[in-house]
């Protein structure tokens, strides 16, 4: 009888411990995922956000469409995650008037500036952008709306 209690204490102790360790593994892995992100958002910031950041600014303000109204076009006319990824990828690398999603865009901006972007980081951020809602400029409905009616851009 005592042998068999034995037996029961260790065998809790056991599973104790691994579901222990399992909750470590766990964290470690949401760190490095925390990690990637916090990279991405950083590289996001630096070579996007500069132009298309709209936070705080004035429609009249504004150098570049708000990456809000990017994503969600984007979002919009993508089969899937993939597709998003690798069409934005494209548009990145090779701005080019004739593939643009968003031609009012560059009525009013111009076409984005070619820039030489680093392939794996370009990876990183536009993982980070298609799972991140950007902020809404608070202009933006009315704008929609009026874009909506033929009256805005
Ligand atoms: C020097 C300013 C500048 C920087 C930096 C910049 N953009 Fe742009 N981007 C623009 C402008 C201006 C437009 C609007 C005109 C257009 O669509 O070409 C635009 C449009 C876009 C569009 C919509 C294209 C279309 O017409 O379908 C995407 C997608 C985009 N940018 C992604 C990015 C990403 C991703 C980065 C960072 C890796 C980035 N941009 C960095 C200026 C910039």
């Amino acid at each position: 009888m005592q042998n068999y209690f034995s037996l029961i204490s260790f065998l809790i102790t056991l599973s104790l411990l691994f579901s222990c360790q399992n909750n470590t593994e766990k964290k470690n892995r949401k760190t490095k995922v925390e990690i990637r992100d916090s990279i991405a958002k950083n590289l996001f910031e630096q070579k996007c956000n500069v132009c298309h950041d709209a936070t705080g600014k004035k429609e009249s303000e504004i150098i570049a469409p708000p990456f809000h109204a990017v994503r969600m076009v984007y979002m919009k006319s993508s089969m899937d995650k993939n597709d998003f990824i690798e069409t934005m990828k494209d548009w990145t690398h090779k701005p080019d008037s004739t593939k643009s999603l968003m031609k009012p865009a560059i009525k009013l901006f111009g076409v984005m500036p070619y820039q030489k972007f680093d392939d794996k980081e370009i990876d990183l951020i536009l993982e980070y952008v298609y799972k991140t809602e950007f902020p809404k400029p608070k202009w933006f409905d009315l704008h929609q709306e009026m874009h909506r009616r033929g009256i805005a851009h």
